[in-house]
C-alpha cells in the first residue's frame, strides 16, 4: 500500500504594517545601522501596536483562505507555534478556533520557540497520515515585541511580529509532501536562551519585573555557535538521509535569526546564495512565523513551484532544531 503523506496545500502570512527601522533604533539604545546589518543582516521589523499573537495567527489564515476557498468549519484540528501566546490560558489555538469560527476543530498550542512551526509541521502531518483528521492548520505566530526589551541593544535589534499559516491535507501524490523530518531538543542550552519570568519557577513579582526576568534573555555567544552548528549539521543530515546534492534542492527555507547563520548552513549544504529564501533584512527574526513567512512570499511571488524539493531548517531557544524535506505540491497562484 502506498504511504500516506502529508502535504501543504494553501500557504499564508501577515505582518503588521508599523516598521521598526534600524534608524529608529538609534534612538533608543546605543546601536547603529551598520552594526546591526554586518552583524546579523537585519535593516527593519515589523510591530504589532495594537492586538495580539492569535490576531498575527488570523490576519496569516485569512490570507491562506483568500487563495484557498475552504470553509473555516472544515478544519479539523489547529496547531499554533508560539512563545508569545495572548495568554498561558486558553491557547491560542482556541482563540484563533473562535476568532475564525472554526467551529469544528479542536487545537492546542505547541512551544518549540523558533523551531517551533517544524514541530507543529511535523505533530500536525500525523493527524493528516493516520486518517484521524482531513484539514490541519499549522500556524506559527509570534508577538516578539511583547517581550523584548527595547532597553537591551544586544536582543531589541533582533526581534520582530508576524504570522504564518499553512493547511495540511493528504497528498494525492505520494511523491509530494513532507518527505522527510530530523527534529532535536537539547535542554541545557536553556540557560543561554529564555524568558525567566512568569511561569511556574518564578511567577510574577514585582521583584520579576524590577529584574527584568519578563524579557527575552540571550547570551548570544553561545546561542550563535550552537546554532551554526546544529542548523548546518541536522540540514547535511537531511540532505545525506534521502541522497541528495546541493543541485537536487531548489530551495533552503532557513529559521531567520542571524545572516550569518543562514550563510554557514547554505555552505555546508553546498548550496549557491540564489536558492536560499531570506528576508531578515525586513522582518528580523519574528521566531515561529520565519518559516511560513518565507514559503508564503515566495510562493506569491511564483518562485516556489511545484515539483521542488525544499529544505526547512531552524535553531532556537531550548536548544531546539531540526529540518524538514518537502517536494512542494502547491501550483503558482493565479494571476
Ligand atoms: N549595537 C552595537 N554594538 C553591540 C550591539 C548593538 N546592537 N549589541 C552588542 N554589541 C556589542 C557588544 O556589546 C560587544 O561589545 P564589547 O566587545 O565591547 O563587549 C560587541 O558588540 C560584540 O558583541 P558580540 O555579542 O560578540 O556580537 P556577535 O557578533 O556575537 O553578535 C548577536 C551578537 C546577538 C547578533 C549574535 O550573537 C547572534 O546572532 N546570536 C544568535 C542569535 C540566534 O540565533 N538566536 C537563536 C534563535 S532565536
Amino acid at each position: 500500500m502506498a504511504k500516506r503523506r502529508a502535504t501543504i496545500t494553501a500557504v499564508g502570512h501577515y505582518a503588521p504594517s508599523k516598521i521598526l527601522s534600524n534608524a529608529d533604533l538609534e534612538k533608543m539604545v546605543d546601536t547603529n545601522d551598520e552594526w546591526i546589518r554586518t552583524r546579523t543582516g537585519i535593516s527593519e521589523r515589523h510591530i504589532l501596536e495594537n492586538g495580539a499573537t492569535s490576531d498575527l495567527g488570523v490576519g496569516a489564515i485569512q490570507a491562506m483562505l483568500a487563495h484557498r476557498k475552504i470553509e473555516p468549519t472544515e478544519i479539523d484540528i489547529i496547531i499554533v507555534a508560539t512563545v508569545t501566546p495572548d495568554m498561558f490560558f486558553p491557547s491560542t489555538a482556541c482563540i484563533i478556533q473562535d476568532k475564525i469560527g472554526a467551529k469544528n476543530a479542536w487545537g492546542f498550542d505547541l512551544s518549540g520557540a523558533c523551531s517551533g512551526f517544524l514541530f507543529a509541521l511535523h505533530t500536525g502531518a500525523q493527524f493528516v497520515e493516520n486518517g484521524t483528521a482531513s484539514k490541519v492548520l499549522i500556524v506559527g505566530a509570534d508577538k516578539m515585541s511583547s517581550i523584548t526589551d527595547y532597553s537591551d541593544r544586544n536582543t531589541c535589534i533582533l526581534f520582530g511580529d508576524a504570522g504564518g499559516a499553512v493547511l495540511l491535507e493528504l497528498s494525492e501524490d505520494p511523491e509530494y509532501g513532507i518527505l522527510d523530518n530530523r527534529l532535536y531538543c537539547d535542554g541545557a542550552g536553556g540557560p543561554f536562551l529564555n524568558m525567566k519570568g512568569g511561569g511556574s519557577l518564578n511567577p510574577p513579582t514585582h521583584e520579576t519585573v524590577d529584574k527584568r526576568m519578563h524579557y527575552i534573555y540571550q547570551d548570544g555567544k553561545p546561542v550563535f555557535k550552537a546554532a551554526v552548528k546544529g542548523m548546518a549539521d541536522v540540514s547535511a543530515e537531511i540532505m545525506e538521509r534521502n541522497k541528495l546534492t546541493g543541485d537536487d534542492v531548489s530551495w533552503l527555507v532557513p529559521h531567520q535569526a542571524n545572516l550569518r547563520i543562514i550563510d554557514a548552513t547554505a555552505d555546508r549544504m553546498g548550496i549557491d546564495r540564489s536558492k536560499v529564501m531570506i528576508n531578515i533584512d525586513r522582518y528580523g527574526n519574528t521566531t515561529a512565523a520565519t518559516i511560513p513567512l518565507c514559503l508564503s512570499e515566495w510562493w506569491l511571488s511564483g518562485k516556489l513551484k511545484r515539483g521542488q524539493n525544499i529544505v526547512l531548517a531552524s535553531f532556537g531557544a531550548g536548544y531546539t532544531w531540526g529540518a524538514t524535506l518537502v517536494r512542494w505540491s502547491l501550483e503558482n497562484p493565479k494571476p
